[in-house]
């Protein structure tokens, strides 16, 4: 059945715009998220966001009914979702588009395997059902991600009337990684998303492969249309978030932790195995052995939120970077110089002040769907910055020019890019700088958003 309060433009997403805790009095208390979805979507009447309950306390206010306007969150089952998102989606479909495995030993697909991919087609299933429950007749329904793969298919059958977008924020595996996953799943979750109008990437590297592996398994993309849309940085909401006070206050204490007159080469991610924090500071300590000029004068802040901490590996990759952070600390560290200053926080503010003091930002993916990170340091960077920047990073296609491009798995020369980038005169900095800006800020998120709706509705 269709509701009355039928909505024109409905996004699903596994994570949603906004979280609730629940203190010990049993009081809830909500916090809102950042991201291009979130300011994307505000340029937009007549919405409705479909998500998943996370938390405890997003149950709790399912249960309660206080959930926001223009916000459903579905209450699935605390177990059922953990399978689908611990199990499938972020140990298996994030492994295989970022190529995380270790081949010789994983993956095993087995019986849990397939009990868990039950559960991730539920999951699929209670999505695409509540979708068709609200969307009005002939509306634009945009999906996010690895999680919902399926729904385009499955909402295709529940409502032939709506307009079906699907939307990739990570890479897309080559074809012949991408045929680690058992045949019949490989062509399931291309069926799903080949259930959309369109299906849309953030570069033409991750559709170009999404269209490789849909050529080769299935012979074509059917019907489907294509589109790439490289969300940028949102220039005018960083450039007053970044002054406010909160990031000044940080920034003194930041200033005071690094030591007067040093360098700072930042880097700020999620606690994520495919962000390669490891060998960026094993390429850290390479530049301090090679080049031992900058011991004292330079310094790595590496600031991490805290990321998907119920996968086991997750936990072993953050206390593998905690122990080489206090190994070089031990090994180079003065009484005045901590060569490492690492935290792992979610701390929004400070990480502004971090982009705000960089002389040189380190973001070194493995592979990245595009990565924010590269785009908004120098939107916000004071005195000029120098990217050191993975060709494996989505925004590599946009920034690749005005920045110093690094392979992610080769130290030595990521050592030696980071002494390129210390080295950098201040006016071919300032110059970098002005470019990348100008290329990280071309498609902001509204009009990203804008340009996929109007595209969904062309078709
Ligand atoms: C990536 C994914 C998003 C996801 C985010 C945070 O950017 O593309 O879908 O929401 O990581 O990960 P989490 O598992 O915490 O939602």
């Amino acid at each position: 059945m269709v509701s009355e309060h039928a909505a024109q433009v409905l996004v699903a997403s596994n994570r949603g715009p906004v979280s609730y805790t629940q203190g010990e009095d049993g009081s809830l208390t909500s916090k809102r998220g950042g991201g291009g979805l979130v300011s994307g979507l505000s340029a937009v009447d007549d919405k409705l966001w479909v998500c998943a309950a996370l938390s405890d306390g997003d149950r709790e206010a399912v249960r309660q009914g206080v959930a926001e306007e223009g916000v459903r969150m579905l209450d699935i089952d605390a177990d059922l979702h953990a399978d689908a998102y611990n199990g499938i989606a972020n140990s298996v479909l994030w492994f295989v588009h970022h190529m995380l495995y270790q081949t010789p030993l994983e993956p095993a697909f087995d019986a849990e395997f397939r009990r868990q991919w039950a559960a991730y087609e539920a999951y699929n299933r209670a999505f695409a059902e509540a979708l068709a429950e609200e969307a009005g007749e002939g509306a634009a329904v945009l999906v996010q991600d690895y999680h919902l793969a399926l729904v385009p298919g499955m909402l295709r059958e529940l409502r032939a009337d709506l307009r079906i977008g699907h939307f990739s924020h990570t890479p897309w595996a080559p074809v012949d990684y991408f045929r680690l996953l058992p045949d019949d799943i490989g062509e399931q979750l291309l069926r799903g998303i080949l259930g959309a109008d369109r299906a849309a990437f953030l570069t033409r590297r991750w559709a170009d492969a999404f269209i490789g592996c849909c050529t080769e398994i299935l012979g074509g993309t059917g019907r489907t249309r294509i589109g790439v849309h490289g969300l940028g940085a949102d220039a005018d909401f960083l450039r007053r978030r970044s002054h406010e006070a909160d990031v000044d206050e940080r920034m003194a204490a930041l200033r005071e932790e690094v030591g007067p007159d040093r360098r700072t080469i930042v880097r700020v991610d999620r606690m994520e195995l495919s962000k390669n924090i490891v060998r960026g500071l094993l390429a850290y300590r390479a530049l301090l052995e090679e080049h031992p000029e900058w011991r004292e004068r330079v310094a790595h802040i590496a600031f991490a939120y805290p990321s998907r901490q119920d996968l086991a590996v997750y936990q072993e990759y953050t206390a593998a970077v905690r122990t080489l952070a206090q190994e070089i600390n031990a090994q180079y560290g003065t009484p005045d110089w901590t060569p490492v200053i690492l935290h792992v926080k979610d701390d929004f503010a400070r990480s502004l002040a971090a982009y705000r003091l960089a002389d040189v930002a380190l973001v070194n993916p493995i592979r990245d769907g595009m990565n924010l990170v590269a785009k908004e340091v120098p939107v916000v960077s004071d005195d000029g910055c120098v990217l050191v920047l993975s060709r494996e990073a989505g925004a590599y296609e946009e920034l690749g020019d005005a920045s110093i491009v690094v392979n992610p798995y080769d130290v030595s020369a990521t050592a030696e890019a980071l002494h390129q980038a210390l080295s950098m005169p201040h006016d071919e900095r300032a110059d970098r700088t002005k470019a990348l800006a100008a290329a990280a800020t071309a498609l902001p998120p509204q009009q990203w958003f804008l340009d996929q709706l109007e595209a969904l509705r062309e078709g």
